[in-house]
């Protein structure tokens, strides 16, 4: 019996997660989500039914939204599994006694890096939202809000 979860469709599929974290009802049994990557998984969303959807974190019904939106969406989840899996490599390469399996990680470290930054010049390159706010603050030196405010207001 899957656990009895508040957010089912008209389907009788209930999604698991609620804002990023599980939800669950008093009495529900273990939460079903899978491990979706290598390090761990963000945001999964699993139904009853045991299907998962291929992008996992929509907040609206997916035939309500733009291909360009879904792609998009797709974009910026993998943006945030890269930038996650960089932070956790960090944090267990700092925790990790061995040299060896140190430096393997750092090394891990960096590909993650690598891989966010393709993904957000994608990002760059399809948004013209991204790519404005990209222009305006990236390869800029010194104070982020000088530069904000030279962008909104001229520094004026
Ligand atoms: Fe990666």
């Amino acid at each position: 019996m899957a656990a009895t979860l508040r957010g089912a469709d008209a389907d009788g599929k209930v999604c698991i997660q609620c804002a990023g974290r599980p939800v669950f009802r008093r009495g529900a049994t273990a939460p079903q989500v899978q491990q979706r990557s290598r390090i761990g998984y963000y945001g999964a969303v699993i139904f009853k039914d045991e299907t998962r959807m291929s992008s996992e974190t929509l907040h609206a019904p997916r035939e309500r939204l733009s291909t360009k939106t879904i792609t998009m969406h797709q974009a910026i989840v993998s943006l945030m599994e890269e930038l996650e899996a960089a932070d956790w490599y960090q944090q267990r390469a700092d925790d990790c006694e061995d040299p060896a399996l140190k430096e393997v990680l750092l090394h891990n470290m960096r590909e993650e890096v690598e891989h966010a930054a393709m993904v957000l010049e994608w990002l760059r390159r399809n948004s013209d939202v991204f790519a404005k706010q990209l222009k305006t603050y990236l390869f800029t030196e010194g104070n982020l809000l000088e530069v904000e405010d030279d962008a909104e207001h001229g520094g004026k």
